[in-house]
């Protein structure tokens, strides 16, 4: 079933192209257009995954351009575009060139596409997400980003490891940052319903903790070349779909904040119900003190990055 008109991924490396076929197989919009400044990439990849239909059945026109006028009559753009971390680099060292390519894409979302949700992808995400709306104008709920996630999608493999079930059974959440200050939140997990705490010894769990915040830097460094895009892709296509099939789903994203935990004018990892509308509520959850303070430490870590930010031409009106 085609939820929407049309979808744009905005970047065809390892994660657009990849979400794309995911989107395409999802058979979640009419039209899917693929975009990148790279020529023959985007053409080369949607073409690729246009001839998998007749096999796999799905319905999406997959296209490619080089051309941000291709945006025009989008109802969800995914913006994935920009450097990926190398070994050794954080995600806040992407922060200024990241932001440079953003901001032509924001603007040509407020051209072409004014009415789209957007999911921001691009690292440092929090930081991304805040600056794509910024740049954009689109009202804060319609621009939100992909963190927690797919850091819970993490947490919840290792905690399924570690106890020998099924992966889908363990629900949790990771919030604040996607980053180095990212809080697992154990006081919130359990295996269908049965509390994690008390299920794993204490040393374990830590040992858990320490995977999770480091799940992205593992996949680097096993790489050596790139980051991960099969997970991130993942978590992505789910968020879509919340979005294209109006699902009001309750995920973990980053989003705008102006109230909720008593932060203001600020993107961070929260609990959020996700439909077509975006962003359409953001649930405040009980933290135990040390979550808080994680929390809180999280919070001051992504206002350290915008700082950085602050300098830089957002080119708003
Ligand atoms: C990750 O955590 C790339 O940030 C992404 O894998």
């Amino acid at each position: 079933m085609a939820g929407l008109q049309k979808i744009a991924v905005l970047g065809a490396g390892n994660i657009g192209g990849t979400l794309a076929q995911r989107l395409a197989e999802a058979d979640l919009a009419r039209e899917l257009v693929l975009l990148d400044i790279v020529d023959g990439l985007p053409q080369g990849k949607a073409l690729d995954i246009a001839e998998s239909a007749p096999i796999l059945g799905f319905s999406t026109k997959v296209t490619g351009s080089l051309n941000l006028e291709a945006l025009a009559g989008t109802d969800l753009v995914i913006e994935t575009a920009g450097l990926a971390r190398k070994p050794g680099m954080s995600r806040s060292d992407l922060l200024t060139k990241n932001a440079e390519i953003l901001r032509g894409h924001a603007a040509a979302v407020r051209k072409h596409a004014p009415h789209a949700v957007c999911i921001v992808v691009t690292n440092p995400v929090d930081v991304m997400s805040y600056w794509f709306r910024k740049v954009s104008g689109l009202p804060g709920a319609r621009v939100f980003g992909e963190s927690g996630s797919l850091d819970t999608a993490r947490f919840r493999t290792f905690v399924a490891e570690a106890l020998g079930v099924a992966p889908r059974d363990v629900v949790g959440f990771v919030l604040g940052t996607h980053g180095d200050t990212m809080v697992p939140i154990p006081s919130l997990t359990s295996v269908n319903g049965v509390p994690l705490t008390g299920l794993l010894p204490e040393p374990k769990l830590q040992a858990i903790l320490e995977r999770t915040r480091n799940g992205g830097g593992e996949i680097v460094n096993l790489l050596k070349a790139g980051s991960a895009y099969y997970a991130p892709t993942a978590s992505q296509a789910e968020l879509a779909r919340a979005v294209a099939l109006d699902e009001h789903r309750l995920l973990p994203v980053t989003a705008s904040l102006d109230g909720p935990y008593g932060l203001h004018d600020l993107y961070l990892g929260v609990p959020a119900q996700i439909g077509a509308a975006g962003v359409e509520r953001v649930f405040e959850v009980e933290l135990t003190a040390a979550e808080r303070s994680a929390f809180q430490a999280s919070a001051a870590a992504v206002r350290s990055d915008l700082e950085i930010l602050a300098q830089l031409p957002s080119g708003a009106s």
